[in-house]
């Protein structure tokens, strides 16, 4: 079955470019994006990989490790990584598992018989330090995934977890969020002393609570 919001993100012991790791070592107290890609030497995972190693800074800002999840063999990934170093000019140093055996893209249901019988499709796991997952998305092998919208869903769970604030649409960091509903009015200003707007009694907003 597949893995859903406020499941527990299961443990695996892995192969990866870094070493061995258990799962649950490697990400203790961190927050988690687990993603995986189709195959190595491939154009649009290799950008894909590029631009996840040269955010790197801007994950390790949010507590975050990334580990990057294919079928293919741990020599492919090593070779492979040159490729990504030279073309995007970057350095990745984040894991990439050789999930050669399948056993974690079957924990978490990233193949998909019917897009590819052998292919992992760009699933992204974000996971909180509480080993619960917060976020899932699914894209097809064919569409590059936006990896500054995961580091803004990150900002926006991050700020759920610490606030009773949910973030509105295309929200960016430094914007006004919104108070949760579960939130009396009558309490916002105890709580949010930076000021707030009600615009409707469902709809209070409130100047971001952590800059
Ligand atoms: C790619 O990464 O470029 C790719 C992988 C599998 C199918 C299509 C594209």
């Amino acid at each position: 079955m597949s893995l859903r919001l406020g499941d527990t993100a299961p443990n695996f012991k892995a192969v990866t470019t870094i070493g061995e790791i258990d799962f649950y070592d490697y990400t203790e107290n961190s927050w988690v994006v687990l993603f995986s890609h189709p195959a190595d030497y491939t154009p649009v995972c290799t950008t894909e990989l590029g631009r996840t190693a040269q955010l790197n800074a801007e994950f390790e800002k949010r507590n975050t490790k990334v580990l990057a999840v294919s079928v293919d063999p741990i020599d492919s990934h090593h070779g492979w990584i040159k490729d990504i170093n030279e073309t995007q000019n970057t350095n990745v140093e984040f894991p990439i598992i050789a999930d050669a055996d399948r056993k974690v893209a079957e924990l978490y249901d990233m193949i998909h018989p019917n897009a590819s019988a052998t292919a992992t499709v760009r699933s992204v796991f974000i996971i909180g330090p509480d080993r619960k997952i917060k976020l899932t998305l699914t894209y097809p092998a064919s569409t590059g995934r936006n990896f500054l919208e995961i580091l803004r869903v990150i900002d926006s769970l991050q700020l759920t977890a610490d606030y009773s604030v949910a973030t509105p649409a295309d929200w960016e960091h430094g914007q006004d969020v919104i108070v949760v509903p579960a939130i009396p009015t009558e309490e916002i200003p105890a709580k949010f002393p930076k000021g707030h707007k009600v615009i409707k009694p469902y709809l209070r907003t409130t100047p971001q609570p952590n800059i």
